[in-house]
């Protein structure tokens, strides 16, 4: 007998998942539906105490672990930990994400290696200690990637981001291609604009560095998305569930625009 929600299969019955960058926006949603899709779902977030009380709203035996992706000895407490309460992981959602902006003439060091340390290196470093979790595991497993709709074309002001997640495509290609000999399925996503805290933050320095009034800018992009609107978070948990399901089985290396029209690629 399959396992049913609602009247619907569970297309992650009691697989484990690691969600990073899940205490709130687009990672918590997944986490929310992952556990509605019968997985058993590790929050983690460099915000400790954010991250457990998400954890609490999820319910369905949800922990709340604090992650810093920047971190090596992080990300392995993060995998033990996983481990230690699940007995195994099958599934990363490698969401971890910062924003930064401003003009080539004006971009800073610091702000190159705050958002490489996370979006690149972070991203990268979680990939592996999880994919070499399954490949001990010898079962296989299933890896997402937050890429962006910024990683497939340049922006004038958006320079280090765009870079950083256009190396996520790369590094979703790459990884794929690597891992699929071990059975480890790695994908990404790419959302287009998303109304979640990060765009308010967009929002902000698009302000200061276009001279506009605040909110301005996060109203003209909503407007120009062929869908009519921007993201939600609640966009994305029916992509990141497909993409761990085995409906995606002969799915490997690609990125998904999810992003309302936006992107075709
Ligand atoms: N919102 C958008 O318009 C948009 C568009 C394209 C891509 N994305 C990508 O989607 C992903 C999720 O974005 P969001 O809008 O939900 O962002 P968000 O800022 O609302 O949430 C990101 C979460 O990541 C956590 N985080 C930050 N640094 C971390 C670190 N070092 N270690 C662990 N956790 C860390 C934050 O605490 C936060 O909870 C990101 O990778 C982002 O780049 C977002």
């Amino acid at each position: 007998m399959s396992p049913l929600f609602r009247g619907q299969i569970m297309k992650l019955k009691d697989k484990v998942a690691l969600v990073t960058g899940s205490a709130r926006g687009i990672g918590f949603a997944i986490a929310q539906r992952y556990t509605e899709e019968g997985a058993k779902v590790v929050l983690a977030d460099i915000n400790a105490e954010a991250v457990r009380d998400a954890a609490a709203r999820v319910g369905h035996g949800a922990i709340g672990v604090a992650l810093d992706v920047t971190q090596q000895a992080s990300i392995d407490a993060a995998i033990a930990q996983t481990v230690a309460t699940f007995g195994r992981l099958d599934i990363l959602v490698n969401n971890a994400g910062v924003f930064d902006l401003a003009p080539i003439l004006d971009i800073t060091r610091e702000s190159y290696h705050k958002v490489f340390a996370v979006n690149v290196e972070g991203l990268l470093f979680t990939l592996q200690a999880a994919a070499q979790q399954m490949v001990r595991q010898g079962t296989g497993g299933r890896i997402i990637n937050f890429s962006s709709q910024a990683g497939r074309r340049g922006e004038a002001l958006v320079g280090i981001y765009c870079a950083s997640k256009a190396a996520v495509l790369s590094l979703t290609q790459s990884a794929g291609l690597d891992l699929i000999r071990y059975g480890i399925r790695v994908n990404g996503i790419a959302p287009g604009v998303v109304d979640t805290p990060m765009w308010d933050h967009v929002d902000a320095l698009f302000a200061r560095y276009e001279n506009r009034p605040v909110g301005e800018k996060k109203r003209l992009v909503g407007e120009a998305v062929p869908y009519g609107r921007m993201g939600r978070p609640e966009d994305y948990p029916g992509a990141a569930v497909f993409l761990a399901s085995d409906d995606a089985e002969y799915i490997v290396a690609q990125t998904l625009n999810v992003d309302g029209g936006n992107w075709m690629s």
